[in-house]
């Protein structure tokens, strides 16, 4: 059973339930008037994305960019590639990226590079999960959900190779799942 390899919930699928309300509530009000594109990041915020823009309660639209992250292995490579692109322009919107989790802040500070360079008004993030401890690029986050210790974190759409997505909780994995 996919449960007897968390070693700790930390999260419960009321407490992110709770959170998405929290958030989409501020977002719903800083928002107000804009021309607000909500672009989650494939696949880990999936489930983030689909809870949060439920609690905004303003006209938006969504799209998605799918960008490498770490492979099957438990260690950040570092490199950033994108994998898939946003389907329209950006010219003039407002951009929030919704992540899963921020670990290096590798990810973050070339997307947000790259979708300034595209010619949105703005360009903002927010996350689900903020692991500091492991920061190593500089990257303002806009949003945070919750902090979370320097620990390898899964559920609610956070994988371990491609597992664990479908947890409505997050949790820490069992080290015996990986050291393996
Ligand atoms: P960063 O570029 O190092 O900030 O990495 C961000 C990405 O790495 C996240 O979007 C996740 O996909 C992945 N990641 C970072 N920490 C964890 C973790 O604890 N569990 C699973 N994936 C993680
Ligand atoms: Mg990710």
């Amino acid at each position: 059973m996919m449960r007897d390899e968390i070693k700790k919930v930390l999260f419960t699928e009321e407490d992110l339930q709770l959170k998405c309300k929290e958030l989409g509530e501020k977002i719903t009000k800083d928002y107000e008037g804009k021309d607000l594109l909500v672009v989650g990041v494939l696949k880990g915020s999936v489930l983030f994305t689909s809870d949060l823009i439920k609690n905004i309660k303003i006209p938006c639209e969504i799209d998605f960019m799918a960008v490498s992250s770490y492979g099957n292995s438990t260690e950040s490579s570092g490199v950033v590639r994108i994998l898939k692109d946003l389907d329209n322009g950006i010219e003039g919107k407002d951009v929030l990226i919704v992540e899963d989790i921020v670990d290096t802040g590798n990810t973050l500070s070339y997307l947000k590079i790259y979708l300034n360079g595209r010619g949105a008004n703005s360009v903002k993030i927010i996350t689900l999960l903020d692991k500091p401890e492991r920061r190593t690029a500089e990257v303002e986050v806009d949003y945070i959900g919750f902090e979370v210790p320097n620990e390898f974190i899964v559920g609610y759409g956070i994988d371990y190779a491609e597992k664990y997505r479908n947890l409505p909780f997050v949790g820490i994995l069992d080290e015996k799942v990986y050291s393996k």
